[in-house]
């Protein structure tokens, strides 16, 4: 059940893993909404640019969020006015407003079904503390100029104290936009390879990057659009970025306003209504990756019945996204010393605009070799450093690098059946699992990015990394980076650890 209903209802086309070696001008790691949408805009210039994913395009955190196009992401005008002024918000207003209208022109010109519809988006509170942040947020949008309106009540059946409204947002079908543009991408003369996995990366005037069959390709500019970025370059995106993972479950209703919401404070209350299914989404739950195992799927199921005395579910599933500590994504060259390698992450949980976004920046700059949105989005700000949430993330990887360490596992293998433990054997330290077929797969559980030690999560049967969100199935195989090397087996080496900083 645990599959998003956007890649259950968009198959897409299969591209071929490369299996040989590759020379090319642009390289774009990473199948994404960034990585497509940025070869779709390089190639419609005629530019030569090939895209590698480690799995399949679309299948990462742009096939498995709520589809919701907007500029409202949470109180973020306030936050980047008070951190690098009005100008600056303004700025993101106005790149992420840029970014729906491609959704809607696209999906136009190319007739793509992608399910786009204009509607209000409501950022709400149901807690007196928040009523200020969000009247302050309203001040800031009425000074931008952006058509909303400040609400006391929102559609749905829940009691609030106050709410944003912002006027003309968007929802969409983010897979079968991605596959479209995809296609058309191919179709202008981009090369696409699914399960290219990289697993070295070699800077220069011609970067090397090496792929897990051994295959090589040179590339005089790389965009790392994977997410989490595959290779450092001494960025310190490591330091800079908070994984989270999130919960999302589609419960059956008849109806549901034209409009999608959000609150302002935590735990995170986000609906999303698909009428194509007659499916609400209701998402939240979010936590650092590796720091909470619950039933955060029954915890959103149990919301749904209280607000809309519905249980019945059709979806579930969950989501990764990394949070910059100042909450503007990293978006250009990824350190001044390498003006040929660009990177995108940081998201938060807004994606969607934030991801075309920064195809539009990093298209700028290699095309136009410069962005007015460059100096918003740049690696260099330094507020993200200076903040406390810099040091309290910080503080939290050394707490999990050495406490993991000293963590003994249990002395017997257990009988139980699809649970992770940690065990010991022989001495060392190991990830024991035991699937339905009674088949054992036993893992090294130091992590194969910087060596912290994994923790089992029971809701994905996944081994995840508390320091920088890396997992890997109960075979150890990679499921989200920054790790680029697969945990070994029991029987095998130590694992190898490879940070991909320099
Ligand atoms: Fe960095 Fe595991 S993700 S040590």
């Amino acid at each position: 059940m645990n599959a998003p209903y956007w890649i259950l209802s968009s198959e897409g086309e299969s591209y071929e893993p490369l299996t040989e070696d590759l020379s090319t001008d642009y390289l774009i790691i990473g199948g994404g909404l960034v990585g497509i949408t940025t070869l779709y805009l390089l190639t419609k210039a005629g530019l030569k640019a090939s895209l590698i994913d480690a799995t399949r395009i679309g299948y990462g955190t742009s096939g498995r969020n709520t589809g919701k196009a907007t500029a409202q992401h949470g109180y973020i005008y306030s936050r980047i006015e008070k951190n690098y002024g009005f100008e600056k918000a303004k700025q993101y207003y106005t790149i992420n407003a840029k970014a729906m209208q491609f959704i809607e022109d696209v999906s136009k010109e190319y007739g793509i079904d992608s399910q786009f519809k204009k509607l209000p988006a409501y950022l709400f509170t149901q807690d007196e503390d928040y009523v200020d942040k969000l009247k302050k947020e309203f001040d800031l949008y009425q000074r931008m100029g952006i058509d909303s309106s400040f609400e006391k009540e929102i559609p749905v059946p829940l009691r609030v104290r106050c709410a944003l409204k912002m006027n003309n947002q968007a929802q969409f079908h983010p897979k079968r936009f991605l596959d479209a543009l995809a296609k058309q991408a191919v179709k202008q003369g981009g090369k696409i390879y699914e399960k290219t996995r990289v697993v070295d990366f070699q800077p220069g005037k011609e970067c090397i990057i090496s792929i897990e069959n051994g295959k090589k390709i040179a590339a005089k500019k790389v965009i790392i659009a994977s997410h989490y970025p595959c290779y450092d370059g001494k960025g310190f995106y490591f330091a800079r970025l908070k994984p989270e993972r999130s919960y999302i479950v589609g419960v059956e209703l008849d109806s549901f306003p034209e409009a999608h919401m959000i609150n302002i404070e935590q735990p995170a209350i986000s609906l999303r209504y698909i009428p194509e299914e007659k499916v609400l989404m209701v998402s939240g739950e979010a936590h650092k990756v590796g720091h909470q195992d619950e039933d955060h799927y029954q915890k959103l199921k149990d919301l749904a019945k209280d607000i809309f005395n519905t249980d019945a579910v059709k979806y579930q599933w969950s989501a990764q996204d990394y949070i910059s500590h100042d909450y503007v994504p990293y978006v250009g060259v990824i350190n001044d010393d390498l003006k040929n390698v660009f990177v995108a992450t940081g998201f938060r949980k807004w994606g969607l605009t934030n991801s075309i976004a920064s195809a539009m920046v990093i298209s700028n700059l290699i095309m136009d070799n410069g962005s007015e949105y460059e100096d918003l989005f740049t690696h260099l700000r330094v507020k993200d450093f200076l903040s406390f949430n810099f040091l309290k993330e910080n503080a939290d990887v050394a707490v999990q690098l050495l406490g993991g360490k000293l963590q003994m596992g249990k002395p017997d293998l257990p009988e139980e059946k699809e649970t992770g433990v940690k065990v010991n054997i022989n001495g060392k330290r190991c990830g024991y699992y035991r699937d339905d077929e009674d088949n054992i797969h036993i893992v090294d559980t130091t992590c194969t990015h910087m060596g912290c030690e994994v923790k089992w999560n029971s809701q994905e049967k996944s081994w995840d990394c508390p320091c920088h969100g890396s997992r890997f199935n109960y075979t150890g195989h990679v499921l989200e980076g920054p790790a680029e090397l697969h945990l070994n087996s029991y029987k095998e080496p130590k694992n190898t650890i490879n940070p991909q900083i320099s």
